[in-house]
C-alpha cells in the first residue's frame, strides 16, 4: 500500500510556529489589544506596559517576525501598528481569529490609564503649539498647505451633497476661521469649535469682519466635550493634530446626524518630519486606506474623494464619509 504522509514544508511550519509563539504570551496579546485602534512608538509602549524599552523591543520583534505587527516610519520616529491578516496566506485564518479573540480582551485599568496618559501628552503638545502660534498662524499653515489650496475641492464636495434648506454644519478646528464664510453661506446655522482660545479669537475677528450672523463659536475640545450633532461636520487639516485619530473618528461620527456627512481634508502620508516642529503635527498625514478603515469602524460609509498634488510635493486628500441609518448600512454590506 502506498501511504502518503502529509508533508509540512519546513518554512511553512516555521511561519505557523512563529505565529503561535507570538500569541503565546499575555503581554504580547495585550500589546496587540492596545494596537487595535492606535499606533505607538516603542517608548510609548514601554511606558504603557511599564516595562523597559529593551524588553518591549524584544516583544515587538517577536510580533513583527510573526507578521502580527508592522511598522510605519513617521520622519525619525517609528510607530507600531497591527498588521492586517490576509486570509489567503498561510496562517491568515489563525491571525484573523487571534485578533478577533484579542479584541474581546479588556486591558487592565492601569494599562488603560497609561494609554490615556500617552494620549494626553500628545494632545498637550498639539494644544501648546496652537496657543503659541496664533499670531503667525497663516504663515505656518502656508508652509505645507493653506486653505486656498483645498477650499475649492471641499466646496465641490459640499455642492455635490446638496444639503436640505435648514441643514446645520459644525466645523471642528476652524483655525483663523477662513472657511466659516463659506459654511455660513450654505447652512442655516454653523457651529465652529476649537480648543485653542487664541485660535478662536482669530476666528471671532473673521466672523465679525465678515458679519456672519449665523455662526456660533465654541471653545471646546472636539474629542472630550459635549457638542450637539450637525448635518455636516467639517475638519480641514485637523485630524493630524489628534492624539488618537482612529478613536477620534468614532467620536466625530457621533457628531454627525443620521443621513449627514463628515468631510475631512487631510494630508496624504508623507515623510517631512520637520512638520512636527514647524506645524505642530502629531502625524505625518494618513494613508487613504487607513482613513477608510477607521471611518468604516466608526459606522461611516465612504463617498467621493478628491486628491490634490501640491507643487511642494505634499498631497492632500479631501474625503466624504456618509452616516447612513444603521439599517441602510446592513443592507449595503
Ligand atoms: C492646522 S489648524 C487647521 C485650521 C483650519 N481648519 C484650516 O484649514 O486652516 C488645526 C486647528 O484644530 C484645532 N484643534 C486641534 N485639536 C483640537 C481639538 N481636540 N478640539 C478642537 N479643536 C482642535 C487647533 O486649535 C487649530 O485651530
Amino acid at each position: 500500500m502506498n501511504l502518503r504522509v502529509p508533508s509540512l514544508r519546513h518554512e511553512a511550519g516555521d511561519q505557523l510556529a512563529a505565529l503561535c509563539k507570538a500569541g503565546g504570551d499575555p503581554l504580547r496579546l495585550n500589546v496587540l489589544r492596545a494596537l487595535a485602534n492606535d499606533s505607538f512608538g516603542v517608548l510609548e509602549l514601554a511606558q504603557i506596559f511599564a516595562i523597559g524599552q529593551s524588553g518591549m523591543s524584544h516583544h515587538l520583534k517577536v510580533l513583527a517576525q510573526a507578521g502580527l505587527v508592522a511598522t510605519r516610519r513617521e520622519g525619525n520616529a517609528v510607530f507600531y501598528r497591527r498588521a492586517l491578516p490576509h486570509a489567503e496566506t498561510l496562517g491568515g485564518a489563525l491571525h484573523a481569529a487571534l485578533l478577533e479573540e484579542v479584541d474581546a480582551l479588556t486591558l487592565p485599568a492601569d494599562v488603560q490609564g497609561r494609554i490615556a496618559a500617552v494620549h494626553a501628552q500628545r494632545a498637550t503638545a498639539s494644544h501648546d503649539f496652537f496657543s503659541r502660534v496664533a499670531e503667525k498662524f497663516q504663515a505656518q499653515q502656508d508652509l505645507i498647505a493653506g486653505l486656498p489650496q483645498y477650499r475649492d475641492s471641499v466646496l465641490a464636495l459640499l455642492e455635490a451633497l446638496s444639503f436640505a434648506p435648514g441643514a446645520t454644519a459644525l466645523e471642528v478646528g476652524p483655525g483663523d476661521g477662513g472657511f466659516l464664510p463659506e459654511l455660513a453661506r450654505r447652512f442655516s446655522r454653523v457651529w465652529a469649535l476649537d480648543n485653542s482660545p487664541a485660535m478662536l479669537e482669530l476666528a471671532r475677528l473673521r466672523c465679525t469682519e465678515a458679519g456672519l450672523g449665523n455662526v456660533e463659536l465654541i471653545l471646546a475640545d472636539a474629542l472630550n466635550d459635549d457638542v450637539a450633532a450637525a448635518d455636516c461636520v467639517v475638519l480641514n487639516m485637523v485630524l493630524h493634530h489628534f492624539a488618537a485619530p482612529a478613536e477620534a473618528l468614532k467620536r466625530l461620527a457621533r457628531l454627525v446626524k443620521t443621513g449627514g456627512s463628515l468631510l475631512i481634508t487631510e494630508l496624504c502620508s508623507h515623510n517631512q518630519s520637520w512638520a512636527r516642529e514647524a506645524c505642530g503635527d502629531l502625524w505625518l498625514g494618513f494613508e487613504q486606506d487607513d482613513l477608510a478603515r477607521w471611518a468604516d469602524a466608526a459606522g461611516l460609509t465612504p463617498g467621493e474623494s478628491l486628491y490634490i498634488g501640491l507643487r511642494n510635493g505634499f498631497q492632500i486628500q479631501v474625503r466624504h464619509f456618509a452616516k447612513p441609518a444603521a439599517d441602510d448600512r446592513l443592507t449595503h454590506r
